[in-house]
């Protein structure tokens, strides 16, 4: 009977575009930007720059650290006579670890069979061999030159011929009003997606504020005038935003390969200020392939945040006084509220580059990696990359927040008043390259305060 037959049921597939089966087969990695070992080319053009390797808090417990830099296993320490070492990790006898070592007087002594190292790896002493054995001048250790900075040990693993000078930016060489807070972050993920952050500030419209509760202020979740800016060793991006009564232009740095530098990420734009510095001065340094580390300065004192709102207690090891930094929160709050951590951490082990779709906002993105490109080419070829120069002892940096009060126009003379405005103030800053120290920054807040009654600006 009719009523007893069996229709076929046929699910047909959704109709859509759903390319997942041809997409599904994903590039690999970039190897020249994500090997950083002893050899690769990214390696050793990172190897070029003094970088901090450690906060001096974690040498502070009078025993050995092993760290990994580059790809390669090393022990640092602290020796009896105040001087910080940095040796290559395994002993030159028969390789144990110098993390079981014996801290002495001057340098370091390996737990095996008492070989004694001083910080430049020169072995002092070889107790076991007989009285007159060449070995420990036959024999040099590893080891690398460190320079201790307000509780940061930078070091320098590159050719010692071609070491260059250690760069003071002028924002850690000591700014009147402000104290430097070391603070290190460790990242399960390559260097360049974590250093590539400061250079795509449009994340900071949406991670930040519009697709979330506003993690910072409220001004951050205007989409901000943006501008890139190339010399060879840097990238700057400017971010001008009209906020009520308020023109508020931001300056953000990177020089390469990743010494990063930003304002205040607390600045609400409310009140006018001239050149304000970096909240956050950071350098993200590869540990190997997949694993980086965020080590910084935070900022703190009347100079860059007159309001107190930094938390100085929040800043140190695997620690800042911003949410969403580490993987230190449980994962249902990292899903609910994603910040940097998780939207870095995310893309991946290593980031495929072939994967991905730039935009236009990524321009900043677009040049620091062409840039990398070209100092791994051009060690590579066997020069040395482009540096920033030094001016008077230290290095010029741009970072900066001016916030002026103009009051809104209609939006397309805004507009022209913004650029031009950002314009100016970059004129400036560049200007005050011909200076240093306190002459330059009296020099550059002198000139922004006179932007105001400039006549180019003063019809608002
Ligand atoms: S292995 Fe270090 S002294 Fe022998
Ligand atoms: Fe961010």
């Amino acid at each position: 009977m009719d009523s007893d037959r069996v229709v076929p049921l046929i699910i047909t597939a959704p109709k859509g575009r759903y390319v997942g089966y041809t997409k599904n087969q994903r590039p690999d990695p970039d190897p020249e930007f994500m090997r950083v070992g002893p050899g690769k080319p990214c390696g050793e053009y990172l190897r070029r720059f003094w970088q901090p390797v450690c906060m001096t808090e974690e040498l502070a417990k009078g025993v050995p650290v092993r760290l990994r830099i580059l790809g390669e296993d090393l022990v640092a320490f602290r020796d009896g006579s105040g001087n910080y070492g940095l040796l290559h990790l395994h002993c030159s006898h028969r390789n144990t670890s110098l993390e079981f070592g014996f801290i002495a007087d001057r340098g370091i002594r390996c737990c095996y069979h008492g070989w004694h190292y001083d910080v430049d790896g020169t072995i002092l002493e070889t107790p076991g061999e007989p009285a007159g054995s060449k070995i420990r001048e036959k024999v040099c250790h590893g080891a690398y030159p460190v320079i201790e900075w307000h509780g940061l040990l930078f070091a320098y693993l590159g050719p010692a011929a071609v070491a260059p000078p250690f760069p003071l930016f002028d924002t850690i060489a000591g700014l009147p009003g402000t104290e430097l807070v070391p603070y290190k972050i460790v990242y399960p993920c390559n260097w360049l997606q974590v250093c590539e952050n400061t250079m795509d500030p449009v994340h900071t419209v949406f991670l930040h504020s519009r697709l979330n509760r506003f993690q910072f202020e409220a001004a951050w979740q205007v989409m901000p005038q943006l501008e890139f800016h190339e010399t060879p060793a840097r990238v700057y991006a400017t971010l001008t935003y009209r906020w009520k009564d308020m023109l508020w232009v931001r300056t953000q740095e990177t020089t390469y390969p990743s010494f990063s530098q930003v304002g205040a990420f607390w600045e609400d734009a409310e009140e006018e200020k001239y050149f304000r510095r970096a909240s956050i001065t950071k350098w993200t340094v590869a540990i190997d392939d997949t694993h980086c580390m965020i080590i910084a300065f935070r900022s703190f004192g009347p100079a860059i945040d007159p309001h107190q709102r930094g938390k100085r207690e929040l800043v140190g090891l695997q620690s800042v006084d911003f949410d969403g930094q580490t993987e230190l929160r449980p994962y249902d709050v990292m899903q609910r509220d994603p910040s940097d951590y998780e939207a870095q951490v995310s893309i991946g082990p290593m980031a495929t580059h072939g994967a991905e779709n730039l935009g236009s906002t990524d321009r900043g993105v677009a040049i620091l990696r062409r840039n990398i490109r070209t100092g791994i080419k051009a060690v590579e070829n066997g020069g040395e990359p482009p540096r920033l120069p030094l001016a008077g002892g230290e290095v010029n940096t741009y970072v900066q927040d001016t916030v002026m009060p103009f009051r809104p126009r209609p939006p397309d003379e805004d507009e022209k008043l913004m650029k031009a405005l950002t314009g100016a103030v970059m004129d400036v800053v560049r200007r005050g390259d011909e200076l240093a120290g306190a002459a330059r920054r009296e020099f550059i807040e002198r000139a922004l305060r006179d932007l105001k009654r400039d006549p180019r600006f003063s019809a608002g």
